[in-house]
């Protein structure tokens, strides 16, 4: 099983469909680490009720991005992760640390990138018009938000959606869609040209859309 580091800044609910997809020994992944920048992110009691081992590294505690990264590494290295996963991890990573990890690091983002990357998707989304939402996994690249698309997942914007409501729709296929892109690149199913990641799957089985 190809072993993962978890990233986390907060609640942790992306990192909990993952726990429970790598709980199945069937799963072509483990996760070996849970790592937070926030030593008050709610995902760490959940990692460690999971009975993972998690760990604090405080970006605050650190002269600037350079040094919270070369500790980040060093705990990634130690811990022997193939792959890390950006879970609601809310630093943004030098192009240094992004280049060490090219292509092994994925993350979730609430929206169908190219569009409305960066915070607050769900209020931009109804702010916006438009008619077509949902949630992305890609590799990471230095540029936030961005990098070649493994799995997306689209939902219609409903003409009495909130942010809440319309957030919560879009949140459960985040869970659907994290397991299985890390499944595909855990599997050796995902490769990258250039700009775009090329699955070697059934269509269907990377694209959802309700
Ligand atoms: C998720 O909606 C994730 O897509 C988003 O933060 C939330 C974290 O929730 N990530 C980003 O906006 C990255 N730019 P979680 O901690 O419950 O998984």
């Amino acid at each position: 099983r190809k072993r993962v580091a978890v990233l986390i800044s907060g609640r942790g609910s992306n990192m909990e469909a993952l726990i429970a997809a790598c709980a199945d020994p069937a799963f072509p992944a483990g996760i070996v680490s849970v790592i937070s920048n926030r030593a008050d992110a709610k995902g760490l009691e959940r990692a460690q009720a999971a009975g993972l081992s998690t760990t604090v590294i405080d970006h605050k505690a650190f002269a600037g991005r350079e040094p919270f990264e070369a500790a980040l590494s060093a705990h990634i290295e130690a811990v022997g992760a193939d792959i890390i996963c950006l879970a609601g991890f809310m630093r943004l990573l030098t192009a240094g640390f992004v280049t060490r990890w090219q292509d092994r690091m994925i993350n979730i983002h609430p929206s169908l990138i190219p569009a409305f990357r960066g915070l607050h998707t769900h209020e931009r989304v109804i702010e916006a018009g438009v008619r077509v939402h949902g949630c992305t996994v890609h590799f990471v690249r230095a540029e936030m938000d961005d990098g070649p698309i493994i799995v997306q997942a689209a939902l219609p914007v409903r003409p009495d959606d909130t942010a809440d409501s319309l957030g919560a729709r879009v949140l459960t296929r985040e869970h659907q869609i994290y397991p299985l892109a890390l499944r595909l690149l855990a599997e050796g199913k995902v490769r990258v040209e250039g700009n775009r990641a090329i699955i070697d799957a059934a269509a269907d089985d990377i694209t959802l859309i309700n």
